[in-house]
């Protein structure tokens, strides 16, 4: 099984919407795979409760930050995705359970100067904890100046995944009803996310 830890500094990340899109390509693409919330606002787990009783099997699982005190192994699965709070350094032991697990650290990053500076920040806390680092620049609105700076401001923080996802009401929509754009014919981030579920995937040597 393959772990992928999805982190960020900065609230409203956006963490979830990552973990879930991803997790439901991966799934489309025919892996088992697990979610695992870690964020006591639990929106993953509200998300996964919501998935219609047809669309393809995830296992999830809601356990605290505060609670992991070994590294998730899940049975049967090919994928676990990891969601996590904003503020994962006020518990820097199971957060260090947590990426020691991970085959690969997924952060995403919003263009703007906020989350950029917030991004900055998080770098040498992620390098120091010495598992691959990819980050995706998200909720990204294409024509805008913001954007071609950001990217390459982040392109010099580490390694930018070749697929950046823009923002639309599709995703939140997405989330009411307990879906991954993946999953939804004619979305327009459904196939960017399965872009980067197959770049993860070959990058972890799946
Ligand atoms: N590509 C997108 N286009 C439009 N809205 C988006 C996109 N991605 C995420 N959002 C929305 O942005 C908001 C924040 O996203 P999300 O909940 O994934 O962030 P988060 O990092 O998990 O936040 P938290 O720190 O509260 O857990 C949500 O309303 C979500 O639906
Ligand atoms: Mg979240």
């Amino acid at each position: 099984m393959k772990t992928i830890l999805v982190v960020q500094g900065k609230g409203g990340g956006p963490k979830t919407a990552t973990a879930r899109n991803l997790a439901v390509a991966a799934a489309v693409a025919g892996l088992r795979v697990g979610t695992l919330d870690t964020d006591p606002q639990g929106s993953l787990t509200f998300w996964h409760g919501q998935r219609p009783g047809d669309a393809v099997v995830i296992a999830h699982e809601h356990r605290l930050l505060s609670a992991i005190d070994r590294a998730p192994t899940p049975d049967g699965l090919d994928l676990l995705v990891i969601d996590t709070p904003t503020a994962i350094e006020v518990f820097p032991g199971p957060t260090a359970i947590l990426f020691d697990s991970a085959d690969l650290v997924l952060a995403p990053v919003r263009p703007g100067p906020e989350d950029l500076v917030s991004m900055d920040a998080m770098l040498p806390y992620l390098r120091a904890r010495r598992r691959p680092i990819r980050l995706l620049l998200s909720q990204i609105q294409p024509r805008l100046r913001e954007t071609v700076d950001a990217r390459e401001i982040v392109g010099r923080m580490g390694t930018l995944a070749p697929v950046m996802i823009p923002q639309l009401q599709e995703v939140p929509r997405s989330f009411t009803a307990g879906l991954g754009t993946a999953e939804i014919a004619g979305t327009r981030t459904g196939p960017l996310f399965r872009d980067l579920w197959a770049y993860l995937a070959e990058e972890m040597g799946i």
